[in-house]
């Protein structure tokens, strides 16, 4: 299956798709395009590294999120992708993207816990003792759409967003390409917000 993974920044998770590529002969997604909002995102070199066409669709070059959300689509279509997968891609899609392609996305919480870009903060703040990571289908709200997997991680009491960050991305490495891959290799099955994985 070809993917586009959309990035906005470091593009660990990127990272640790790529090497599930490389390593795994039964991962069946194929990631042919890294697209980003953000010219300056650390992830753009590493598709470069790996040989993956990289584009850049600028938010501010665009009137509305519908407008930016026709370009991002554009270029996907340009790519020849079936799906989209979101790794730290900090913009919301319009309905136009949920419409054209299945798309996944991480949250390093439990949703419905701490939807939106200040989760882990939100998390510590809020004084919980376990938050986590979400892998869920992305629908016309903010972290809201179907849960596919979800994986809890400790708060401990000297915990800064950085550190918390940190191991919630060891987490995410591991989870989202068994995800990706699972994904890919048709074994999710959704009815509604309810995801079945089904045997190998
Ligand atoms: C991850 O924690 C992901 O859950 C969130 O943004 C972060 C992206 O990190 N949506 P990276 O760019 O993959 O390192």
């Amino acid at each position: 299956m070809r993917v586009a993974v959309l990035i906005s920044g470091a593009g660990s998770n990127l990272q640790a798709l790529l090497d599930a590529e490389r390593v795994d002969p039964e991962f069946a997604a194929e990631i042919v395009g890294v697209i980003s909002d953000n010219a300056d995102a650390g992830g753009l070199e590493k598709a470069r590294q790996a040989g993956i066409e990289a584009r850049t669709v600028l938010w501010s070059d665009f009137d509305s999120r519908d407008e930016f959300t026709k370009a991002v689509c554009l270029a996907a279509h340009d790519l020849d992708v079936e799906a989209l997968v979101l790794a730290g891609f900090m913009r919301v899609l319009g309905r136009h993207a949920v419409e054209q392609f299945p798309i996944l996305n991480i949250h390093p919480a439990l949703c419905p816990a701490f939807p939106g870009a200040r989760a882990v903060e939100e998390a510590l703040e809020y004084g919980v003792k376990t938050t986590g990571v979400t892998v869920h289908f992305v629908d016309e709200f903010i972290d809201h759409g179907p849960i596919i997997a979800q994986e809890p991680v400790s708060v401990e009491p000297d915990d800064t967003p950085d550190t918390l960050h940190e191991r919630i991305r060891k987490v995410e490495h591991r989870l989202y390409p068994e995800v990706v891959k699972a994904f890919a290799n048709g074994r999710l099955e959704r009815t509604g917000r309810i995801v079945r994985w089904k045997r190998p």
